[in-house]
């Protein structure tokens, strides 16, 4: 069942650069209601558990000291069709091939440093919601 939730992260190249703020402009000014919000930190072993699903791949461990080496700010957003609409607005994995007008179009500046993640799945969502904001925590 959609939940009309998706979680984001905006990564640590993003927070390093200064791009926090205009970054929440951008998703709320695309519709989406932030329904929790923290600046934090993953640890490498933090790091390893949320990108699981990827240990197999030859960029999992680039992927881990990315993510774990500096703050990262964690959000759940709230929007009808979420998970697909902030898809939308983030815009492809490679910057390289996102569309004008999208976050990694205007702040990633690789494939492994691409500013924000983006649940794939409804299912996706609710894991990762979980796996950074306890149930008071999410409005
Ligand atoms: P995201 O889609 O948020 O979650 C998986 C991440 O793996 C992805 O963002 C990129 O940061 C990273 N990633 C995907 N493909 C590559 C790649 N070919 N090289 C390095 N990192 C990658």
């Amino acid at each position: 069942m959609a939940t009309n939730r998706t979680f984001t992260m905006i990564k640590p190249d993003a927070v390093q650069n200064g791009h926090i703020g205009n970054i929440l402009a951008m998703i709320t000014n695309g519709g989406f209601k932030i329904v929790s919000l923290k600046l934090t930190q993953l640890t490498v072993a933090d790091a390893q558990e949320f990108y699981a699903v990827h240990a197999a791949r030859p960029f999992y461990g680039e992927l881990v000291e990315f993510m774990s080496r500096g703050p990262i700010v964690a959000a759940i957003l709230e929007k009808d069709n979420a998970v697909e609409d902030f898809r939308t607005l983030i815009g492809a994995t490679n910057p390289a091939e996102a569309a004008e007008g999208t976050i990694r179009k205007a702040y990633a500046t690789s494939i492994g440093e691409n500013a924000v993640h983006g649940s794939d799945s409804d299912e996706n969502a609710a894991i990762e919601g979980a796996f950074h904001f306890a149930g008071r925590e999410q409005f």
